[in-house]
């Protein structure tokens, strides 16, 4: 069985006094049924890591570079993260891929750098409202599912997270069943190129407004493994909610 996982991206969001959600967290879940992720900028990694050392509560990142070192004005190496106490990173995150340009082929060389580092990647993909309108999601799902997952891709080195860009921040989410449609078909694509039995052990979040009134339905969607949550991660209040929802739906059988 995949164990489910809620994770949290801050995005450019969060100071020092911030850390206080991380602690909050922390005590909230002293021993979660569920892994818990919260990916905050890399300027309170480091801090962020230590508070939660003795915790189930792990500590992300939210991008990095193909290269292990260099002449990279500005940018963070996997081996980086991963000494500041990452243990995670999210890759290929719409954000990254419109503001940045990110292509597919430089997302599997950013999760080929984040295995060698002994991280996760967190692999995003995502169709825009157009291309949904044009019946082209599952299309630009398949083309972004192949081209960032590398060969090596299993259920302990990645997490794929599908996140609509029209559904991310913007309170619209699709369906269950739209959901359920991408997810099923992620699952098979999965199993088509690693075989069912690798397939089944890699997690499949959804992403995009997932808030606490909300959470229940998505994580009760076919092959949904849990959320990927951006504005909601953001406060303990909200983040905590969304958790519990998530334990109480692994619950389930
Ligand atoms: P949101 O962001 O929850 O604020 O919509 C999700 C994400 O971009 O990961």
């Amino acid at each position: 069985m995949r164990r489910k996982l809620a994770a949290g991206n801050w995005k450019m969001n969060g100071t020092n006094a911030s850390l206080a959600e991380v602690q909050i967290l922390t005590r909230n879940h002293p021993a979660p049924s569920v892994d818990l992720l919260i990916c905050p900028p890399a300027t309170l990694i480091v801090q962020a890591a230590a508070l939660t050392a003795d915790s189930p509560l792990e500590i992300g990142a939210q991008d990095c570079h193909a290269a292990a070192a260099g002449a990279h004005t500005g940018d963070i190496s996997a081996v980086m993260l991963a000494e500041a106490g990452a243990r995670a990173v999210i890759l290929g995150h719409s954000e990254r891929r419109q503001d940045h340009d990110e292509s597919s082929a430089l997302v599997s060389a950013k999760t080929q750098a984040a295995w060698a580092s002994g991280l996760t990647a967190v692999v995003c993909l995502g169709e825009t409202l157009a291309q949904r309108e044009a019946a082209q999601t599952l299309d630009i799902i398949a083309d972004q599912l192949d081209a960032s997952l590398p060969d090596g891709a299993t259920g302990t080195n990645t997490v794929i997270a599908y996140e609509p860009i029209w559904a991310i921040g913007t309170g619209l989410t699709p369906s269950t069943a739209q959901i359920a449609e991408v997810h099923d078909f992620l699952r098979r694509r999965l199993a088509d190129r690693f075989g069912e039995d690798r397939a089944d052990t890699i997690r499949l979040l959804y992403g995009g407004s997932v808030k606490p009134s909300n959470a229940m339905e998505i994580f009760a969607t076919s092959n949904v493994d849990g959320a990927l949550v951006g504005g909601a991660s953001l406060k303990a209040a909200d983040f905590s909610p969304i958790v519990k929802a998530l334990e109480d739906c692994a619950a389930t059988p």
